[in-house]
This record gives structure tokens, C-alpha cells and sequence, in this order.
């Protein structure tokens, strides 16, 4: 039995949905294995917006560090297009006070979701089972902005120090010594300057994890092996910006996007579990939302953050258990399934816990 501090931010358009159908499963983990979580709702994003002026305030910061993890649903919708700060903001500014520079994100083509991978069955023949390891707090997320004055011009600075190279590079060959032992680093060092020293230090680096394959691709490469034959990866680390974009790429071919987890991970156990999907403005509120993607982040918070593995297999095994039963929410639905809502599919993978 254990206590541990949850922050939920639910955040904008289906956040709240999904992030209220992920406290129902941990639920009943709580009850199942006699533990307390014990949740502080916060702002963040447009609906910070809207009450305080400010996309991330700074009492969200403050409970969030003083939490043992956060759980986040999405933010940002077309609602905050013309504002000041928009609501992603929110989201980097909560990333980088929480110092959270490393974001898995795993892709795993299920066997019950085949039909909903848009990649034909010989494509799919050996599966997919990819850890996209994105550096999370630098690059040209982080880098300088500028928008000229007339506004006939604009600019934003792609940087990376070797240190920050270094770190996010240890966690990418540390995870794929607990997998397959093989690290594709994802660049393109044969144009930008960043690219070149992110490849000569990985290069490096290897050297400390000999028992890891290290080899480097082009992301426009990259991204066109992904489609035709994913089952070659195993680990891929890579810069913010190519790891925003490849996972979703990855969590397509995985079947939706409405399936993936993902942790943001710093120097503390307090780490940041989101779904990899946005916030969906177009479907809020009408309860049809993937509450899945949320619910096994929330799996991967009790193993990553709270070492809690078999309440965290707990939760996957009854995803798969639901997926099983033929139940599917819109986006994984096929022919023959059962269609379901998103309160519905979160109450029956808390039932199967
Ligand atoms: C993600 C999202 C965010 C990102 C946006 C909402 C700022 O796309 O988490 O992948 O680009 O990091
Ligand atoms: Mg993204």
C-alpha cells in the first residue's frame, strides 16, 4: 500500500474526457491493490487562458513539482488561435520547469488492431514495436524566435549543446539495453551544423554501450523506412522537432493515434504522462474521444515514475482484455466490432483490472 500525489492537467477539448476516463481506471488499481492516489486538478493550456490570462500559471507549476507525477490530457484548440500566447506554450513552459528532457514514446502494432494500420499486411508481417526516444526540453523548440517588425520575415534557431545531446543519448541506449540492443539516431547531418555534432556525439557515446548497435539515418530516410518496413527499428533518438514528427508517423502505422502513450522524463522520478495525441477540438464532448492513449500513459506512470509494474500490467492486460471482447471507440473501429464511447471503454478496462 502506498500514497502518491497525482497532478491531472486536463487541459482543452477532449482532455477532460480522457483524463477523467484514465482517474477511472486508477480507480479501481487504487482499490484492487490497496493504494491512495490522490489528485490535484491544475491549468493549463487554453482553459488557463480563458481564467487567468496566462496559458501556465504559476501555481500549476508549483503543485506540479510538489506532485509525484503528472497526469495531462491536451491542450490548445482553434478557440486561442489569435492569442497572445497560445496554449501550447503552456505545454513547453511545463516541460522545461520540470526539466523533463526526455520523451518515450512507444509504438506497439497490436494484434487486435491490424486492420486499423494503414499499412498493408505484408508491410505489417513482422510487426512493430518501436521506443522513439525525442529530446523534449532544447532544439528549435527552444531555440531564438524572431518575427521581423514588418512582418516580412521570421526565424527560429535549431541548437544543441553536446551535453544535452549526452543526456538524452544515455536514455536512448539505456532503454534499448533493456530491449533489443539496436539505437537508429535520427539526423540530418548532411545539411544542418546541430545534426553534425548530434551524430559525432552519439558516435561517441556508443562507445560506453558496447553491447548496443548504433546506427544513424536521415529523417527523410527515416521516415520513409518507418512506412515500408517498421519492424527494423528498435530504438530511435532523435532532436524535438523529428521526434514530434516521426511519432506520430509511428503511432500511425501503429493503428491510431488515439492508442499512444508517452512519459517525459527529467533528472527526478517526477515525470509527465501524456497521450501523444492533441486535444481534438472537433470531437470534444461528445464522449467518442480514444480514452485509451491516456489510460495506458497512466500505466506507464505507475511503472516509470511509482515502480508500480504490476499494477501497470494490471492496466494493459485489461486494454488488450477490452480489445479482445471486439469493443473499439470510433477511430479503431472496423467491420464486426462493437462501437463504444469513450466513458464506456474506460469503465469496462477499469472493470477488467
Ligand atoms: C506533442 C505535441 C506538442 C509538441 C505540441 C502540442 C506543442 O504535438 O506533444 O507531440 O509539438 O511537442
Ligand atoms: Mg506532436
Amino acid at each position: 500500500m502506498a500514497d502518491f500525489k497525482i497532478a491531472l492537467i486536463k487541459g482543452d477539448g477532449i482532455g477532460p474526457e480522457i483524463v477523467d476516463g484514465a482517474v477511472t481506471v486508477l480507480d479501481a488499481v487504487a482499490k484492487k491493490y490497496g493504494h491512495n492516489f490522490n489528485y490535484t486538478e491544475v491549468d493549463m493550456g487554453g482553459c488557463a487562458i480563458d481564467k487567468f490570462g496566462t496559458p501556465l500559471p504559476q501555481e500549476t507549476v508549483d503543485i506540479c513539482k510538489a506532485s509525484d507525477s503528472v497526469l495531462l490530457g491536451a491542450v490548445g484548440g482553434p478557440k486561442w488561435d489569435n492569442c497572445k500566447e497560445r496554449p501550447e506554450k503552456g505545454l513547453l513552459g511545463i516541460r522545461k520547469a520540470l526539466g523533463l528532457y526526455s520523451n518515450l514514446r512507444p509504438s506497439i502494432l497490436k494484434k487486435q488492431l491490424k486492420d486499423a494500420s494503414p499499412l498493408k499486411d505484408e508491410k505489417l508481417a513482422n510487426g512493430l514495436d518501436v521506443m522513439v526516444v525525442r529530446e523534449l526540453t532544447g532544439g528549435i523548440y527552444f531555440g531564438e524566435r524572431h518575427t521581423a517588425e514588418d512582418g516580412s520575415w521570421a526565424s527560429d534557431e535549431e541548437k544543441y549543446s553536446v551535453e544535452e545531446v549526452k543526456r538524452i543519448g544515455k536514455i536512448a541506449f539505456e532503454t534499448a539495453m533493456l530491449r533489443n540492443k539496436r539505437v537508429v539516431s535520427v539526423d540530418k547531418a548532411n545539411v544542418l551544423d546541430s545534426s553534425k555534432l548530434w551524430r559525432k556525439t552519439m558516435t561517441e557515446l556508443a562507445k560506453d554501450y558496447p553491447e548496443v548497435t548504433l546506427t544513424h539515418m536521415y529523417v527523410d530516410n527515416a521516415a520513409m523506412q518507418l512506412a515500408i518496413n517498421p519492424a527494423q527499428f528498435d530504438v530511435i533518438v532523435t532532436s524535438n522537432i523529428f521526434g514530434d514528427i516521426l511519432s506520430d508517423l509511428s503511432s500511425a502505422i501503429a493503428g491510431s493515434i488515439g492508442m499512444l502513450p508517452s512519459a517525459s522524463l527529467g533528472a527526478t522520478k517526477c515525470g509527465m504522462y501524456e497521450p501523444i495525441h492533441g486535444s481534438a477540438p472537433d470531437i470534444a464532448g461528445m464522449d467518442i474521444a480514444n480514452p485509451i492513449a491516456t489510460i495506458v500513459s497512466a500505466a506507464m506512470m505507475l511503472e516509470m515514475s511509482f515502480g508500480l509494474s504490476a499494477e501497470a500490467k494490471a492496466i494493459n492486460d485489461a486494454v488488450d482484455k477490452v480489445l479482445d471482447m471486439g469493443y473499439r471507440t470510433t477511430d479503431i473501429y472496423s467491420d464486426g466490432m462493437k462501437k463504444i464511447g469513450c466513458k464506456e471503454m474506460a469503465a469496462l478496462i477499469a472493470e477488467n483490472i
